[in-house]
């Protein structure tokens, strides 16, 4: 998620060297020791999986869902040290310290724009809106690598319907939290901040679309996106955005944070598509974290069930 210009740079320069060397050590199941220096641990807490977060309560209730993939899910310490999250650190290693004591409790969301009535609902009773589910999901980052995730949520349809969007809403879009105090990254304008997703209405009503809050059957970890984040597995990673406080209706595309960056590398769409290049490099295959040798990845990341919402339109144009 860099947005270095240079063309065809091969994706071993597009993080810094450090973090490129890093990952490799990661990704090669060798990179304790790196790992557990970066997140100021001694060795020994680099092994319980408290050490880096806070203890995580277990969520009470949570049925299995049809949608999940038998595929081997990706160790719970990986997940939760190699992150994503641009408003604590662009360095994968760094939210997983950086966010421990991130305030997730009191937290609203604010639900507006074209529906009858605003509402803002505690995160505590959205939550309650429907049984957890847990639903392993297979999740493509748009770097190349990806993982397996026992998610704990339920359909954002839940969340849809009791919006009641009017007719005209087309899009819904997602805004996460800007707070600078408790949130380093904010400083670096990595990002027009705060960080804002969207999704076609009928995409965020499709039944595998996630409202998320936990994950390996406890509460989410603060870097892993508490108190709730969306999951949209058939599309790259960063449409699935975290610590959401506003979801609002629009008859308008939503302008993602990533689109406004970079609109020729991310697109509003970004549906996993092995046969559309990155403009600097290939989406044709991927490494599963703690995997040596890449795997082929599948168009809509394996999620055929979703095809339907695209019939007729052109993927290539709208990537
Ligand atoms: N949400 C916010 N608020 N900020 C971010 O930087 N990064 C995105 C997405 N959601 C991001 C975000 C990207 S690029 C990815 S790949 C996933 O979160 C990573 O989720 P994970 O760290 O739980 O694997």
């Amino acid at each position: 998620m860099l947005i270095k210009k240079e063309p065809d740079i091969p994706s071993s320069q597009i993080t810094p060297k450090r973090l490129y060397l890093n990952r490799r050590k990661f990704l090669a199941g060798t990179a304790v020791t790196g790992l557990a220096a970066a997140a100021g641990m001694r060795l020994s807490e680099f092994n319980s999986p408290e050490a880096s977060v806070q203890a995580n309560a277990k969520i009470e209730g949570i049925q299995k869902s049809s949608f999940s993939t038998t595929e081997k899910i990706t160790p719970y310490k990986d997940v939760t040290n190699y992150n994503n999250y641009y408003e604590f650190s662009t360095d994968k290693y760094g939210p997983a310290g950086l966010a421990k004591d991130f305030k997730t409790r009191p937290w609203t969301v604010t639900i507006d724009g074209l529906v009858p009535k605003k509402q803002v609902v505690d995160v505590d009773t959205i939550v309650k809106w429907a049984t957890p589910e847990e639903r392993i999901y297979r999740h493509r980052c748009v770097e190349g690598w990806s993982i397996v995730v026992p998610w704990v949520g339920f359909s954002l349809s839940e969340l849809v319907k009791r919006a009641e969007p009017l007719g005209k809403a087309k899009f819904v879009e997602f805004t996460t939290i800007y707070s600078p105090n408790q949130m380093p990254g904010l400083k670096v304008p990595v990002l027009d901040w705060p960080y804002v997703e969207g999704l076609r209405l009928d995409e965020a009503m499709h039944p595998l679309a996630t409202l998320c809050f936990g994950m390996y059957g406890e509460v989410l970890p603060n870097q892993d996106g508490a108190p709730l984040r969306i999951v949209v597995p058939w599309k790259y990673g960063f449409k699935s955005a975290k610590a959401i406080v506003r979801v609002r209706f629009t008859d308008r595309q939503p302008l993602n944070s990533w689109n406004k960056s970079a609109p020729d590398e991310y697109g509003f769409y970004s549906n996993v598509n092995p046969n559309v290049d990155h403009p600097r490099w290939s989406q044709a295959k991927e490494r599963r974290l703690g995997e040596f040798l890449k795997r082929p990845t599948l168009m809509f990341n394996g999620y055929d069930q979703v095809a339907s919402l695209y019939s007729g339109m052109d993927l290539k144009k709208n990537f």
